[in-house]
């Protein structure tokens, strides 16, 4: 499973890049809010730079001609740009549109397994189901990561199935069990995952130990 961070601050970036197993990132207009008053353009041309894999960028028109406009720009930034385009009827037009020029695309804030089915269909690179937000409304958003995996196996699609809104280290266990492609996962979360209480314990008695004998 690759492993993207879900952030647009910059030292996080970093961060999650200096740990060596980096595949991408995913930026979202609220996480791009976060950051004050960046210049967008320049500031993804940034993450670009740290990253050399995907990095999500997502369009805010939410028609088919004003997002196929913005992610043409947007593309035009980096190589490694995918395009975010919500799981909309328009967005659905502009995944097709876009995957015919050859422009990637993040199908984002999916929550229901027809929507993915569709985007596929469409062309998309990756789909984002949005589990943290279905957990949130006592759904189960596992299921639909697994309902996504059960019909794009029956039915031999290609685009990836990237778990988004991943809130707890479980989200991720369970994004890996399911066979998600990738998870984005905030920096936070990256970080919780390497931790253990017994492997704390385990490190500090071996070397407890080990000061007794050189002693
Ligand atoms: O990648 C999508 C993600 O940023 C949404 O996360 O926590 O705002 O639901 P959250």
């Amino acid at each position: 499973m690759d492993i993207y961070v879900d952030t647009a601050n910059l030292e996080e970036i970093r961060q999650a890049a200096a740990l060596g197993v980096l595949d991408g990132v995913t930026t979202n207009p609220s996480l791009i809010s976060k950051e004050g008053e960046v210049d967008f353009h320049a500031h993804l041309k940034a993450i670009c730079e740290i990253v050399p894999g995907p990095v999500s960028a997502e369009v805010t028109a939410t028609d088919h001609d004003g997002m196929v406009a913005q992610a043409r720009t947007l593309a035009g930034l980096a190589e490694n740009i995918v395009v975010k385009v919500p799981c909309t009827v328009e967005g659905l037009r502009a995944c097709k549109s876009l995957s015919d020029k050859g422009i990637k695309t993040n199908m984002t804030l999916c929550f229901q397994p027809m929507q993915a089915l569709l985007v596929a269909k469409a062309g998309a690179f990756l789909v984002s189901p949005f589990i943290g937000r279905i957990d949130d409304i006592s759904g189960d958003g596992m299921e639909l990561i697994q309902q996504i995996r059960q019909i794009y196996d029956t039915y031999g699609f290609e685009t990836k199935i990237l778990s988004a809104s991943i809130r707890h280290p479980m989200h991720a266990v369970q994004s890996a069990l399911l066979g998600a492609d990738v998870a984005t996962i905030p920096y936070k979360v990256i970080a919780q995952l390497m931790n253990h209480p017994l492997t704390d314990i385990g490190l500090k008695k071996f070397l407890a130990d080990w000061e007794k004998i050189r002693g």
